[in-house]
C-alpha cells in the first residue's frame, strides 16, 4: 500500500470486516473473508466490507480485479470460497434456492449493457420489473397488466426523467436513455440495495455523468444501498460516499470519498 493510500484509507481488520457499520444505520451488506478461486486463480482473496443502510459505494480497480465476481458473490450468482456473507440480515451462503430467489428480488441489479427487451417499449421493459418482484409466475400478467402496475412504471420514467419517451421500442432509444430506462425498471422492482456493475462504461462522457448522478441521485433520494463499480475515478468520487479499491484479491483502499482526488485513487491501480 502507498503512503497516499495508507493515509487515506480507513484500516480493515485481520478478518477484513471493516468497522463501518453504525448502530444507527444497519449494515445491509456485510462481507468478511470472502474468498474466490477459478482454477489455480484466487481471484478474491479475504475481502471484507460492510456497507451501511443508504451508503453508496464505489468499487474500483484494475480490469480483472474482481470487482464483477465480487457483486456476483454477493448475490450468490458466483458460488463464494470461503467468507461470510450477510445480505440484508440474511446469512446468504446458507440459503437454499426458494429462500435465494426471494432476496434476490429484493436486489436490483443495473449492468453496462442494459438488456432491455429491443422490441419492447420503454414502458413495458420498466413493467418488467415488477415481475422482478413477483413471487409466483401465476400472479406475472396481473403485475404487467394493472393499472397500478402501469401507474407504477410511469413514475418510475418520470423520476429518469423519460415519461415522455414511454411508448417509444427500446431499439429507437440511445444508449444513455436506455440505461435510464433500465435504472427505472430498477426501481419498478422495489430493491432494497441496488448493485451496479459499470452502469456508465458504454455511454458517452455525457450521458454517462448524466446517468452517474441520477443513479446517485434517485438512491440517495430512496435511502437506498448503491454499490457500484466504476472504472471513472472522478464519478467514484463524485457519486458515492465512499471508495472501495480493490488490489491483489484484497481491499487496498477504503475511504471516504469526500476530500479525495484521483491522484490518490490511482495509486490503487499500481
Ligand atoms: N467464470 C470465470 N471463470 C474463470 N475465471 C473467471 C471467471 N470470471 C472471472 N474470472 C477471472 O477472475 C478475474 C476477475 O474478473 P472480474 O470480472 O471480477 O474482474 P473485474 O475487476 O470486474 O474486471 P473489469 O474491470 O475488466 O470488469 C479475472 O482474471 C477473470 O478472468
Ligand atoms: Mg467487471
Amino acid at each position: 500500500m502507498t503512503a497516499a493510500i495508507s493515509q487515506r484509507a480507513i484500516a480493515v481488520d485481520a478478518v477484513g470486516l471493516s468497522a463501518r457499520c453504525i448502530p444507527a444505520a444497519p449494515c445491509d451488506l456485510v462481507v468478511g473473508g470472502l474468498v474466490k478461486r477459478f482454477g489455480e486463480a484466487t481471484v478474491l482473496d479475504g475481502v471484507g466490507l460492510s456497507v451501511p443502510r443508504g451508503q453508496s459505494v464505489a468499487l474500483i480497480g484494475s480490469n480483472g480485479a474482481g470487482k464483477s465476481t465480487m457483486l456476483r458473490c454477493c448475490l450468490r450468482l458466483i458460488e463464494p470460497d470461503e467468507g461470510e456473507l450477510n445480505l440484508l440480515g440474511q446469512n446468504i451462503r446458507a440459503l437454499r434456492s426458494g429462500a435465494l430467489r426471494q432476496l434476490r428480488r429484493r436486489i436490483g441489479f443495473v449492468f453496462q449493457k442494459h438488456n432491455l427487451v429491443p422490441r419492447n417499449s420503454a414502458l413495458t421493459n420498466v413493467l418488467h420489473g415488477a415481475i422482478a418482484r413477483t413471487r409466483s409466475p401465476r400472479l406475472w400478467h396481473q403485475a404487467l397488466a394493472s393499472r397500478q402496475s402501469r401507474e407504477e412504471a410511469m413514475a418510475c420514467l418520470d423520476m429518469v426523467g423519460l415519461a415522455d419517451l414511454a411508448e417509444r421500442r427500446a431499439d429507437r432509444l440511445s444508449g444513455g436513455q436506455s440505461q435510464r430506462v433500465a435504472i427505472a425498471r430498477t426501481l419498478m422492482q422495489r430493491p432494497a440495495i441496488v448493485m451496479a456493475d459499470e452502469p456508465a462504461a458504454s455511454l458517452d462522457p455525457v450521458a454517462a455523468e448524466e446517468v452517474m448522478a441520477l443513479l446517485f441521485g434517485l438512491m440517495k433520494k430512496q435511502g437506498l444501498t448503491l454499490i457500484y463499480t466504476s472504472h471513472n475515478l472522478r464519478h467514484a468520487i463524485d457519486y458515492a460516499d465512499r471508495v472501495v479499491g480493490l488490489r491483489g484479491g484484497r481491499i487496498a483502499f477504503d475511504a471516504a470519498s469526500a476530500g479525495q482526488d484521483a491522484a490518490s485513487l490511482e495509486a490503487v491501480y499500481g
